[in-house]
């Protein structure tokens, strides 16, 4: 078994939190668990401001989910910007609650929680002005500018839903969520930067919504200053609107089950899903999460790397860290801008004591090298965390050692789109810690392993990853499509959650994620479907059939690899390979590539048409031998091919 690092001396000592060593933790673990409703109801009534105060924990269960979504806190009223905004102003309105990095390392603003709860006013009230009221949907698609999270808390404060759109995705991607969730207004900018390079955001959205679509306004942001075609009946400038407004505005009365957000994520159909968010529970377990976790204190400055068009963005830098009353960093450029040692430049000159970046950036800058890291004093770090795919040991001590210098606690944080926030990981102050586990539950999570045939494995094993009972910040449905829901989660396993990762639980209880089950592939951090570049694939006229799967990448965690069946009379060529990928990245969006073409004769299929992913899978991850049993294919003669022709980077 691997060595366990005990909490250093300086992450333990004077925490504040509740559970500051593995006794608390313990108990804390037991007390949730004898009794969820009572643990989470004690959480939402400390920790978050209500208008109406919950009396109800959980309504429904795993079992009852077929007919209809379940709740918590349903007799609960209350408007999250009220948690993030207005709870903070008395003891902390000259705080910063967004210090913004920009492209360039000299380009910062700071944002107090005055100012934040008045520009959030501001452009709530723009919003109305525009027609949006609650229950509306408005897509945000945005680079990281503040604005961005004035935009999210904005619409929070009108109760209108609002569903981010990272700001790689294409026209078509842009497009397709738009239609979905039926929005008449979009929140843009004119450009993003990243990396000194200029991201047409607007040209882009103006792109996505040629022909019939429901928009009927857009707001844009000006944030460089570049050239964007205009359509005076539909396009108004941010800053022709928003400055003008008063910056007071009523918080509006939600139920905590209103929905607060939709975030779309890939899944095993070419269609994303969105998934529902509502308000008591996501702000409840976010803050929780948060606070428990990281081991947040008063002065702490914490910065979280992700982007707001993912989860990690809405949950760890906009709603649990300013319902925590933190600063959150918000960064706007690349890890490798102006060169490799950014992230450490910051944590010197913003004296950042919580950092929470993932394992592909980690990868990719312990291959530059060290110097980049010991240039910068990173005496500030108390915290380090990794989130978005299973950390390998290599990059975990080095993370640990170099960049942390055996100073810091690592939290390996588990959770997903579907989870809302954390639930597998580390405690800060608590938890002994081991590269590449992600430790233990937090209270009121409880996972279960199961095998393929649904048997419970008790103890030591590996198998399935469950979620036993229901928590507050899991989503409640796919908006529009509750039995894709329900097949997507609840069918495998009747009466659970099942997450779609395989799981080792070790003689410790730690757990160890192993990866995607499922046809879903954690590329960098960016969550695909494998379907969604298959439809792409076959739309091309000489494709005739496609599969795709990940395989293990040094850097990215998973790479894309691709079998291609070519029509009759077509030829293979690298250039061919080019073209497709241009075809996935106008289609899905930038960062969508293709790491591996193989062409073949055909797909591995049984005698009743189902391709055997299996086979594309073993081959890919350069175990063409361990095929198992292929007796079933119509055509064994397929895979010999397959094997013969496997590429590697
Ligand atoms: C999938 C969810 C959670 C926010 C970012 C990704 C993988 C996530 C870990 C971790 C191993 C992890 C899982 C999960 N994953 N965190 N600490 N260790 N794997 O959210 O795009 O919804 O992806 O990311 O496979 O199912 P997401």
């Amino acid at each position: 078994m691997s060595p366990l690092r005990e909490v250093p001396d300086r992450v333990s000592a004077g925490s504040p939190n509740p559970i500051s060593d593995m006794a608390k933790y313990q108990q804390m673990y037991d007390y949730a668990l004898e009794d969820l409703d009572r643990f989470w109801l004690g959480v939402a009534r400390e920790k978050i401001t209500w208008m109406k105060e919950p009396s109800i924990g959980l309504s429904g269960s795993f079992s009852e989910i077929p007919d209809g979504p379940l709740s918590w806190f349903n007799d609960g009223k209350l408007n999250v910007t009220e948690s993030c905004l207005d709870s903070n102003l008395a003891s902390r309105g000259e705080k910063i609650a967004i210090l913004w990095e920009g492209d360039e390392p000299d380009e910062c603003r700071r944002i107090t929680y005055n100012e934040l709860h008045g520009e959030v006013c501001r452009a709530a009230n723009a919003l109305k002005e525009l027609g949006v009221s609650k229950g509306d949907r408005v897509i945000i698609y945005m680079g990281m500018v503040p604005e961005a999270a004035v935009a999210m808390l904005a619409c929070a404060r009108i109760g209108a839903i609002h569903s981010v759109v990272f700001g790689g995705f294409s026209a078509e991607s842009l497009r397709d969520r738009v239609l979905d969730c039926d929005s008449r207004v979009i929140i843009t900018q004119d450009e993003g930067m990243r990396g000194s390079r200029k991201i047409p955001l607007k040209d882009v959205c103006d792109e996505a919504l040629e022909g019939d679509t429901p928009v009927q306004k857009v707001l844009v942001y000006r944030r460089t200053g570049g050239d964007v075609q205009w359509d005076d009946s539909r396009d108004v400038w941010w800053q022709d609107i928003v400055p003008e407004q008063s910056t007071e505005c009523a918080a509006t009365e939600c139920d905590a089950e209103d929905p607060l957000f939709i975030l779309y994520t890939s899944g095993s159909t070419g269609m994303p899903k969105g998934l529902v968010h509502t308000c008591g529970g996501y702000i409840t377990f976010t803050s929780y999460t948060h606070e428990t976790v990281f081991d947040l204190r008063e002065d702490d400055v914490y910065a979280c790397m992700a982007d707001v068009g993912w989860i990690t963005g809405h949950s760890y830098i906009v709603y649990g860290p300013l319902a925590n009353g933190a600063t959150s960093l918000m960064f706007e450029s690349i890890p490798t801008y102006p060169d490799a040692g950014r992230y450490w430049d910051m944590v010197a000159r913003h004296g950042i004591t919580i950092f929470y970046t993932a394992p592909t950036a980690i990868r990719a800058l312990a291959a530059q090298g060290n110097d980049f890291v010991t240039a910068h004093d990173r005496s500030s770090l108390r915290v380090l965390g990794t989130v978005g795919e299973p950390i390998n040991p290599d990059a975990w001590n080095w993370y640990y050692d170099v960049v942390g210098e055996g100073r810091c606690n690592i939290v390996d944080t588990w959770w997903q789109t579907e989870t809302g926030g954390i639930c597998i990981t580390p405690i800060a102050p608590a938890t002994p810690t081991t590269g590449g586990s992600a430790t233990l539950p937090i209270p009121g999570i409880v996972p279960l392993l199961n095998d393929a045939d649904g048997n419970r494995i008790d103890g030591e094993g590996e198998g399935l990853l469950c979620l036993e009972y229901p928590w507050p910040g899991q989503a409640r449905t796919v908006w529009g499509d509750h039995p894709r829901f329900v097949s997507t989660y609840f069918e495998h396993f009747p009466g659970l959650y099942f997450t779609g990762d395989g799981c080792k639980r070790d003689s410790r209880g730690y757990y160890w994620i192993t990866g995607r089950v499922d046809d879903v592939i954690n590329v960098s951090g960016h969550r695909m479907g494998t379907a969604e570049f298959e439809s792409v694939l076959v739309s091309h006229d000489s494709v005739a059939e496609a599969g795709v799967v990940g395989f293990p990448h040094p850097i990215k965690g998973s790479g894309v690899y691709s079998y291609i069946v070519l029509q009759p009379d077509e030829t293979w060529s690298m250039d061919f390979a080019d073209e497709l990928n241009l075809l996935c990245r106008k289609q899905i969006g930038a960062h969508a590539k293709i790491d591996l073409f193989q062409h073949v004769p055909g797909l591995p299929k049984t005698r009743s048409g189902k391709v055997m992913r299996r086979i594309l899978r073993k081959v890919a991850e350069g175990e063409p031998d361990a095929l198992g049993d292929i007796s079933t294919l119509a055509d064994p003669s397929v895979v010999d091919a397959i094997k013969d022709g496997a590429k590697t980077l």
